[in-house]
C-alpha cells in the first residue's frame, strides 16, 4: 500500500470530500494525527467517527486575506494540500503550494469571487481559458523539476480526459481487428497507439466531436419543494458554471462560427464562447443506451481534450477536434434549473445534496467520440447508487465518480512529486483507470451508430433556424436542440 507520512491538509468537507475521505484512506496509509480538515460550516458531527480517530478539524473559511496564514498553520513543505471545497482561488493555491513545496490537487478551477465586477468583464475575462491563459503565465516562470499540481482531476474534468484516451485506443484496435484498413494505415495506427500520440490517432481516426455526454438518472422520494435546489453534488458549483457562457473546443471541421460567439485574442484560441449561459445551451446527445439533450456548462475539459487532441504543423492548426460538456443532470436539478430562471438566477434559499434519499437511478457519464467510421463512440462510466453505496455507505453515485478521480491523482502525484502542474491530459490513462475501474460500475466503451440527424425530426420546416447542415453532418448546428 502507497504510504505517505507528511502533513495533508483537506480543505471542505461536503459531497464529494465526504466520499473521498474514506477511499483515499483505503489506497494511501497516512497518520490520521497527520491529517486535518477545515470547513466554514461546522462539519463536527458529521466528522465525529474520523476525529475520534485523531484527524483534527477547524471550522475556518479560507479567504484571500488569510489563505498564506491558514495554509502555513496546517500544512508544510512536502505535504499535500487536497482542495475540495469551491470558490478558492486556484491561482493563488498553485503558487503557494509551489513555492512552499506542497503537492496540491483540486477537481475545477475556479477564483475567489466569480461574481466580482462582472458586468464589466469581457466575455474573454469571464472564460475558463482565460483561467487557464494565466495559469500558463503563471508557471512559465518555474523550473521544470517543480513540485506537482494536479488541476480539475474530478470526474469531469478528471477521468474524462482517461475516458478519451482509451476511446481512441478501442477505436484503433477495431478498426485493426475489422476489415478495410490497409495494412499501412494498419501500421500507422498501432505506431500511434504505442507512442500515445493521441492527437494525430485522433485525426487519424477521424474523430470530428467529443461530447461529455452525461445523464444522471437518479431519482428520489423527496421531491424538491419549492424555493429549494436540490442536486446530486455542489449546488454553488453549479450554479457558478452553469450561468456562465458555454465554453466550446472548437473543431477545424466547424464550417461557420455561431453569430453569437467570441474567439480568444491570444494563446492556442481553440475555444469559443458563447454570449449565452451554459445552462441556456442545449445540444442532443448520447449516452448508453439512449439519447439526451444536454446542457453545453462550461468545463475545463472542454479547453484541455481540444488543446491536447490538436495537431499543429508550422505553427498552424491542421486538425482539432469539438469537445464539449452534454449535461443532463438528474430530475430534481433540471426542475430546481427551471426554478433558477424564474429567480433571476438568484439561488434559492435552501439547498440540498442526494444522498440516503435517493431510491434509485445511476449517473451515467463518459465520453461520446463523433465523426468517425463507426459514427460513434462511448467510453465511461455507469454506476449505480447501490454499487455507489455498497462502495462507501451514504454516498450517491455522482459523487463517486469525482472521489476516484481525486484518489487516483492523488496517487500519482504522491509517485510523481516533481512534474510541475499538471491537467488530467498530463497523467497517463492507465494508472487513473486502474486506479478508479472497481469504483465506476460498469466500465462501458462501445461503438454506437448515432448521429445528431439519426432521429431528429424537424417540426417546424418552415422555420429557418430549423436548417440542418446534411453536408456537415458532425457541425455544432446540427446538435442545437431547436424544436
Ligand atoms: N471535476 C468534477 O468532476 C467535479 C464534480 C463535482 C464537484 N466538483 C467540484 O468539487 C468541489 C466540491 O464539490 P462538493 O460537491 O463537495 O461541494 P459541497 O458544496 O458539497 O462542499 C464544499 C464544501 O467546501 C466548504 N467551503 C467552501 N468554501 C470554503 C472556504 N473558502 N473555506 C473553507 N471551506 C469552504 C463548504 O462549506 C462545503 O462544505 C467544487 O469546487 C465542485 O465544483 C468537481
Amino acid at each position: 500500500m502507497l504510504e505517505f507520512k507528511n502533513k495533508v491538509l483537506i480543505i471542505g468537507y461536503g459531497s464529494v470530500s465526504k466520499c473521498t475521505l474514506p477511499i483515499l484512506l483505503r489506497h494511501i496509509k497516512i497518520p490520521y494525527k497527520n491529517i486535518t480538515i477545515i470547513d466554514f460550516a461546522d462539519k463536527r458531527k458529521d466528522l465525529q467517527p474520523w476525529i475520534k480517530r485523531g484527524i483534527q478539524y477547524f471550522q475556518e473559511r479560507i479567504t484571500p486575506i488569510n489563505v498564506a496564514r491558514t495554509l502555513s498553520r496546517h500544512v508544510s513543505s512536502g505535504g499535500m494540500v487536497i482542495d475540495v471545497a469551491w470558490n478558492i482561488d486556484c491561482q493563488d493555491m498553485v503558487n503557494w503550494c509551489h513555492d512552499n513545496q506542497v503537492l496540491y490537487v483540486n477537481t475545477s478551477v475556479e477564483e475567489w469571487d466569480p461574481y466580482a465586477n462582472i458586468e464589466n468583464k469581457t466575455p474573454f475575462e469571464k472564460s475558463l481559458y482565460y483561467k487557464q491563459m494565466e495559469l500558463r503565465k503563471l508557471t512559465a516562470k518555474w523550473n521544470h523539476d517543480a513540485t506537482t499540481a494536479v488541476l480539475d482531476h474530478g470526474a469531469n474534468p478528471g477521468l474524462i480526459s482517461h475516458f478519451t484516451k482509451k476511446a481512441l485506443v478501442d477505436i484503433a484496435e477495431k478498426s485493426i481487428r475489422d476489415k478495410g484498413v490497409s495494412k499501412t494505415a494498419t501500421r500507422d495506427l498501432e505506431r500511434l497507439v504505442r507512442d500515445k500520440k493521441f492527437a494525430s490517432l485522433a485525426m487519424k481516426l477521424g474523430v470530428k466531436v467529443i461530447h461529455v455526454s452525461e445523464r444522471d438518472t437518479q431519482i428520489t422520494n423527496k421531491p424538491k419543494r419549492v424555493d429549494e435546489f436540490v442536486g446530486t453534488w455542489s449546488i454553488e458549483g453549479l450554479r457558478e458554471e452553469a450561468i456562465s457562457p458555454a465554453e466550446i473546443g472548437w473543431g477545424t471541421h466547424e464550417k461557420e462560427v455561431p453569430a453569437i460567439a467570441t474567439v480568444p485574442h491570444c494563446g492556442p484560441k481553440n475555444q469559443i464562447f458563447l454570449s449565452q449561459m451554459g445552462m441556456n445551451t442545449w445540444v442532443r446527445s448520447w449516452v448508453p443506451y439512449q439519447e439526451i439533450v444536454g446542457m453545453v456548462i462550461r468545463h475545463a475539459e472542454s479547453f484541455t481534450i481540444s488543446d491536447r487532441l490538436t495537431v499543429w504543423r508550422a505553427g498552424k492548426v491542421c486538425y482539432r477536434p469539438t469537445v464539449h460538456y452534454a449535461y443532463m443532470p438528474c430530475d430534481e436539478t433540471i426542475a430546481s434549473l427551471h426554478e433558477l430562471r424564474c429567480r433571476n438566477y438568484e439561488l434559492q434559499p435552501d439547498c440540498r445534496i442526494l444522498s440516503d434519499e435517493i431510491t434509485s437511478g445511476y449517473d451515467i457519464l463518459g465520453a461520446l467520440l463523433m465523426g468517425h467510421r463507426y459514427n460513434s463512440w462511448w467510453t465511461g462510466s455507469m454506476l449505480s447508487i447501490e454499487e455507489a453505496r455498497r462502495l462507501v455507505p451514504h454516498q450517491n453515485a455522482t459523487t463517486m465518480q469525482v472521489a476516484i478521480g481525486v484518489v487516483a491523482a492523488t496517487m500519482w502525484m504522491i509517485e510523481n512529486p516533481r512534474c510541475g502542474l499538471c491537467e488530467p491530459d498530463e497523467l497517463p490513462h492507465e494508472f487513473v483507470l486502474h486506479v478508479a475501474r472497481p469504483y465506476l460500475g460498469e466500465l462501458i466503451s462501445v461503438p454506437s451508430e448515432w448521429t445528431p440527424l439519426k432521429n431528429y425530426q424537424i417540426i417546424f420546416k418552415e422555420n429557418p433556424y430549423s436548417y440542418l447542415d446534411k453536408k456537415n453532418v458532425w457541425s455544432f448546428q446540427n446538435f442545437l436542440f431547436r424544436n
